[in-house]
């Protein structure tokens, strides 16, 4: 059976220091994969390596069967990769409509003239991107405020925008870094709901997350790194159980937690 998507053997390093280490996974279509590991682990670099922001230094990636190993930002995104980021980027002086506006213009199938040109194509476009984006604000709840400007934005509502930025691109596999840090528990609640109505509307999620809370109960599967291996992959309740996640994460998971959010 072909994975969604599949990383063999990634190493990344950083001169001498060694962020992934001959790392191995795989993403089945409709399900939620949850990332999780000490501070410096390799979560993020595992991210910008998979969706092209970062080469790996050695190994192999592929998505739906294609390797996209060497393919840039622009290339996985339109293979389907979406990705939100540990600090949430927006435009700040832009509104949240126009923000998802902007993240949408990747799937406008006209080019620029059409657009300059006011042609037909060109307004069937805009009509099904006004709806496409319309789509998006309902789903990160974020329709009321969407003539506001990001600038100004609550904390948990930008935290919505970024998502709903990773979803102007029509994303088949979405990875979220670290969606529930900084939220109040309601919002990270709201936040769990949210990527589970993502996927069942038919999206893939990988989702980097320190609340175990949150881990444990949304994924249907976790792959443990730590120092850029990994260490374990399973069930949430295997993963629970494991004596070497327990020693290298679990068991000191609470105190990191606090740090992180110091
Ligand atoms: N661009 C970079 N240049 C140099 N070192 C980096 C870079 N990005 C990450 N690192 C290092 O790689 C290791 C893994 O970092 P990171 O992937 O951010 O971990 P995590 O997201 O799991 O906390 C850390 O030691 C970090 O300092
Ligand atoms: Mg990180």
């Amino acid at each position: 059976m072909t994975h969604l998507f599949q990383a063999f053997d990634i190493t990344k390093r950083f001169g001498g220091l060694v962020a992934l280490d001959k790392t191995s996974f795989h993403v089945d279509e409709g399900e939620i994969l949850g990332l999780i590991g000490p501070n410096g682990a390799g979560k993020s670099t595992c991210f910008n390596v998979v969706t092209g922001t970062l080469r790996p230094t050695s190994g192999r990636i592929e998505l739906m069967g294609q390797d996209i190993t060497d393919a840039p930002p622009f290339v996985t995104a339109r293979l389907g990769m979406a990705r939100t980021f540990q600090h949430t980027t927006v435009f700040p002086q832009l509104t949240v409509r126009e923000n998802i506006e902007a993240a949408c213009y990747l799937r406008a199938k006209a080019g620029l003239a059409p657009a300059l040109l006011r042609t037909p194509g060109y307004r069937a476009d805009q009509a099904s991107l006004d709806a496409a984006v319309d789509v998006i604000l309902r789903t990160v709840d974020l329709k009321q405020v969407e003539g506001s400007r990001a600038k100004g934005l609550p904390y948990g509502y930008l935290r919505r925008l970024g998502i709903g930025i990773a979803l102007g691109t029509d994303p088949v596999l979405l990875l979220m870094d670290e969606p529930a840090a900084g939220l109040n528990p309601t919002e990270s609640l709201e936040y769990a709901k949210l990527a589970r109505r993502l996927r069942d509307s038919g999206i893939t999620i990988v989702i980097v997350e320190h609340d175990m809370k949150v881990i444990m109960n949304l994924c249907d599967r976790i792959v443990v790194l730590n120092y850029g291996k990994k260490i374990a992959e399973g069930r949430p309740d295997e993963i629970r159980s494991n004596p070497l996640v327990i020693e290298s994460y679990l068991g000191k998971s609470r105190d990191e937690t606090e740090a992180d959010h110091a």
